[in-house]
C-alpha cells in the first residue's frame, strides 16, 4: 500500500544531512518561552519514533514546578562535582569544572523521559532477550524530539549528570518507569554547526571512516 507516498528529492537530502550537522546539544538558553503550539509537535513528532514491537514505551514528563527546577539543578551541580574528582589531573579537573553542563536552571522546559519497562501496547514483541529494546526505543524518540525541535529554531540538551534512581523518586513516577533523560529545551543563545565540547577542547567529533569495521 503506497498511500499518497511523498518523494524526498535530493535538495531535501541534503537538508536532512545540513539539519543533522547544525542539531546541538544546547546548555545555553535565551530565556523566550516556547510556544505550546511548538511543545505539541514536538511531542508528535517524538511519537513517529519506530520502538520494538511498536509497544511506544516512551514516557514525557513535563516539569512545571518551579520547586522541582530548583532540586533538580543542584542535583546535578552535586553529581557533576562528583564526577569531577575522576579526573586524577589537576588540569583535566579544572578543565571538566569549566564545562557548562546543563542549562536546568535557564531553560523555558524541562522534560523528564522514561521508558516504562511493561508498556501496554506491543505484546512483548521482540523483547525476550532483548528487553533494552524498550530503552533504545526510548532514545529513538528523544532523538526525533531533537531533530523537530531544531528545524523549529529550538534547542534541546540532554542532561545525564544525575542519579536516575534519585530523580526518579523526586519525580514520583511509576515503579517500572526507568529514566532516559533529562532535556532542556528552549531558544539557543547561539547556533553552531561544531559541538561545544569541541570548540572548548574537550573532545572533537572524529571521521566517521574511523567507525566503520568489516568481517
Ligand atoms: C545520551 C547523552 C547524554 C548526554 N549527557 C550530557 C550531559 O549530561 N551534559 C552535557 O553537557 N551534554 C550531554 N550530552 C551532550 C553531548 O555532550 C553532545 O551530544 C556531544 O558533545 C556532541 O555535541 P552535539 O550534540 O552538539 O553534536 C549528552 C548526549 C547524549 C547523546
Amino acid at each position: 500500500m503506497t498511500e499518497d507516498a511523498p518523494f524526498f528529492d535530493p535538495a531535501f537530502a541534503a537538508q536532512l544531512e545540513s539539519l543533522l550537522h547544525w542539531r546541538r546539544d544546547v546548555r545555553h538558553f535565551d530565556r523566550r518561552a516556547v510556544p505550546e503550539a511548538d511543545m505539541d509537535d514536538l511531542l508528535r513528532c517524538a511519537c513517529l519514533a519506530p520502538s520494538v514491537g511498536n509497544s511506544q514505551p516512551w514516557r514525557f514528563v513535563r516539569l512545571r514546578s518551579a520547586a522541582i527546577r530548583t532540586m533538580l539543578a543542584s542535583h546535578i551541580d552535586d553529581e557533576s562535582a562528583k564526577a569531577s574528582l575522576r579526573y586524577a589531573e589537576q588540569e583535566q579537573r579544572d578543565h571538566y569544572r569549566s564545562l557548562k553542563l546543563h542549562g536546568v536552571r535557564e531553560a523555558p522546559e524541562l522534560m523528564a523521559v522514561f521508558c516504562d519497562g511493561h508498556p501496554s501496547a506491543g505484546h512483548g514483541l521482540g523483547i525476550a532477550t532483548m528487553p533494552e529494546m524498550l530503552r533504545y526505543s526510548t532514545v529513538l524518540a528523544i532523538h526525533n524530539l531533537w531533530l523537530a525541535a531544531r528545524v523549529r529554531g529550538i534547542g534541546v540538551g540532554w542532561v545525564s549528570i544525575l542519579d536516575p534512581q534519585a530523580v526518579t523518586t523526586m519525580l514520583d513516577v511509576p515503579a517500572h518507569w526507568s529514566l532516559i533523560a533529562l532535556l532542556c529545551i528552549g531558544y539557543p543563545a547561539e547556533l553552531s554547526a561544531t559541538p561545544e565540547l569541541e570548540q572548548r577542547g574537550w573532545q572533537a567529533r572524529e571521521p566517521w571512516a574511523d567507525r566503520l569495521f568489516e568481517r
